[in-house]
């Protein structure tokens, strides 16, 4: 039974752990989180043409308000899909990534995330921070890493992401516009200026993401 049903085994051991403790341990160890996403970036290339209108263009902005489109080269894919899901839903607010998300499955969403991702950016071994980590962001390091680096397929690397997008997803999920439970949490202990400081620090990570490339023809 142990064998079988590891996942089960894994989540009551962890019940008792602090949130930060069980969600870290079961990304890691639960093999279907990773299963569902296994994109194929070639088809992915072909689907994901208009999303390169925006995400393909280096400094590209978001109108009204004005903020840069988030760069997804080296992020993990897995993330991605997910992102697109809360787009989907609803979970996440925006209304013209809405319209890019709501007519495709999420074997379309792996594929698109595989090809816009490209080659991730994997946690190091000895992670080498670029400046220091404000004191506010001790407790982001579980997750996010004090590099930049998501510890897990399912964590958003931030580093090198423009700044301003960090701030208004922070911002986002502070205010409600994001509704994802884990963030909002950790968000709505930010002032408006520890946003900042933490957007800025984590933008200046390095190795860190790009814009999106066009396929090699
Ligand atoms: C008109 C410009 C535009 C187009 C076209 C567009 N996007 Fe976006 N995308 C954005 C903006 C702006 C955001 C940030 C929205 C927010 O504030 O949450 C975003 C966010 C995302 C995110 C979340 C990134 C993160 O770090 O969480 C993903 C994934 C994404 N887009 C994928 C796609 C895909 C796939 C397509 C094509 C099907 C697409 N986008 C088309 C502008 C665009
Ligand atoms: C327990 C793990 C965890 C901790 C701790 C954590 N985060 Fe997150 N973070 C996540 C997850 C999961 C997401 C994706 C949520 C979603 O789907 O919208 C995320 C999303 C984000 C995003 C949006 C990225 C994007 O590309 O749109 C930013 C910015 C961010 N976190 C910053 C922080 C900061 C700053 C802290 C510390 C104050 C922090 N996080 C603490 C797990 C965590």
């Amino acid at each position: 039974m142990k064998h079988r049903f590891p996942g089960v085994v894994v989540t009551k051991f962890l019940a008792a752990l602090s949130l930060v403790a069980a969600s870290v341990a079961l990304a890691a160890f639960s093999p279907a989180a990773h299963a569902q996403s296994v994109g194929d970036a070639q088809r992915g290339a072909k689907l994901a043409y208009t999303c390169l209108g925006c995400h393909g263009i280096p400094n590209y902005k978001n109108a009204y308000p004005t903020y840069s489109v988030p760069k997804l080269r080296g992020q993990h894919p897995e993330y991605l899909v997910i992102a697109l899901q809360a787009y989907r839903s609803g979970e996440r607010s925006h209304a013209t990534m809405h319209a890019n998300a709501a007519s495709w499955t999420d074997q379309q969403y792996a594929d698109m995330a595989a090809f816009l991702a490209g080659p991730v950016i994997a946690p190091p071994a000895a992670p080498k921070p670029v400046g220091k980590l404000p004191a506010v962001g001790q407790t982001c390091v579980a997750c996010h890493g004090a590099d930049g680096i998501g510890i897990t397929p399912q964590y958003p690397t931030l580093a090198g992401q423009h700044a301003d997008y960090l701030e208004r997803a922070l911002t986002d999920y502070k205010k409600g516009g994001r509704k994802n439970a884990i963030m909002a949490g950790f968000a709505g202990q930010l002032s408006a200026q520890d946003i900042r400081d933490m957007a800025r620090y984590y933008s200046s990570q390095r190795p860190g993401l790009d814009t999106a490339k066009r396929p090699v023809r």
